[in-house]
């Protein structure tokens, strides 16, 4: 399966320098979308996971079916002010302001393991702040897995202290 030759690419999205990968172009493809949901689960199968988290929104679209077809939970990461329940959250740094995600305090119990998804590995800030809230629950963190890694931005050095696994990288803009 080609999945770079399916992976759209928008230049200047959503500002100039920037070339967007766009997933969509999987996603509306049944065939594809089987096929990297079932790669991402494949690399999940020895780890004992318990429970798959994913960051909110592009995180839920890889994350769910994953935990669906491992039989396992899924927990939801979320931007500021978006989940019901009593909350941790963490806030980190980007190039301008700062940013927060959000978990229920409930939602992992302690000595879980759990695997992360995304899309998207590009600074690595995401996952971290949601490997974070994970720790910060008590969980561990066994794995983080994308479809897609951008090289250039390093993100594997800012997520240094865990494995990750990818199915698709580009090495430069
Ligand atoms: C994108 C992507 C990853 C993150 C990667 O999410 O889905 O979650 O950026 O970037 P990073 O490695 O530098 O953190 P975005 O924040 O654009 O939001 P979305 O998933 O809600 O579309
Ligand atoms: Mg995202």
């Amino acid at each position: 399966m080609d999945l770079k030759g399916m992976i759209r690419e928008i230049q200047d999205f959503p500002k100039e320098g920037i070339n967007f990968k766009d997933i969509t172009t999987i996603l509306k493809d049944g065939a594809a979308f089987t096929y990297v949901i079932d790669k991402l689960a494949a690399q999940l199968e020895d780890l004992e996971v318990d429970v798959i988290v994913g960051p909110e929104a592009r995180g839920f679209i890889v994350g769910t079916p994953v935990a669906y077809k491992l039989g396992k939970a899924f927990v939801p990461i979320r931007k500021p002010g978006k989940l019901p329940a009593e909350t941790v959250k963490y806030e980190y740094e980007l190039e301008y302001g700062t940013d927060a995600l959000e978990v229920h305090k409930d939602a992992i119990k302690p000595g879980q393991r759990v695997a992360i998804l995304d899309d998207l590995l590009a600074t690595g800030g995401t996952v971290l702040a949601t490997a974070k809230l994970i720790e910060e629950l008590g969980g561990t963190v066994v794995s983080l897995n994308f479809l897609i890694e951008l090289t250039f931005l390093r993100g594997r050095e800012t997520l240094k202290d865990y494995q990750v696994k990818t199915l698709v990288s580009y090495n430069e803009e």
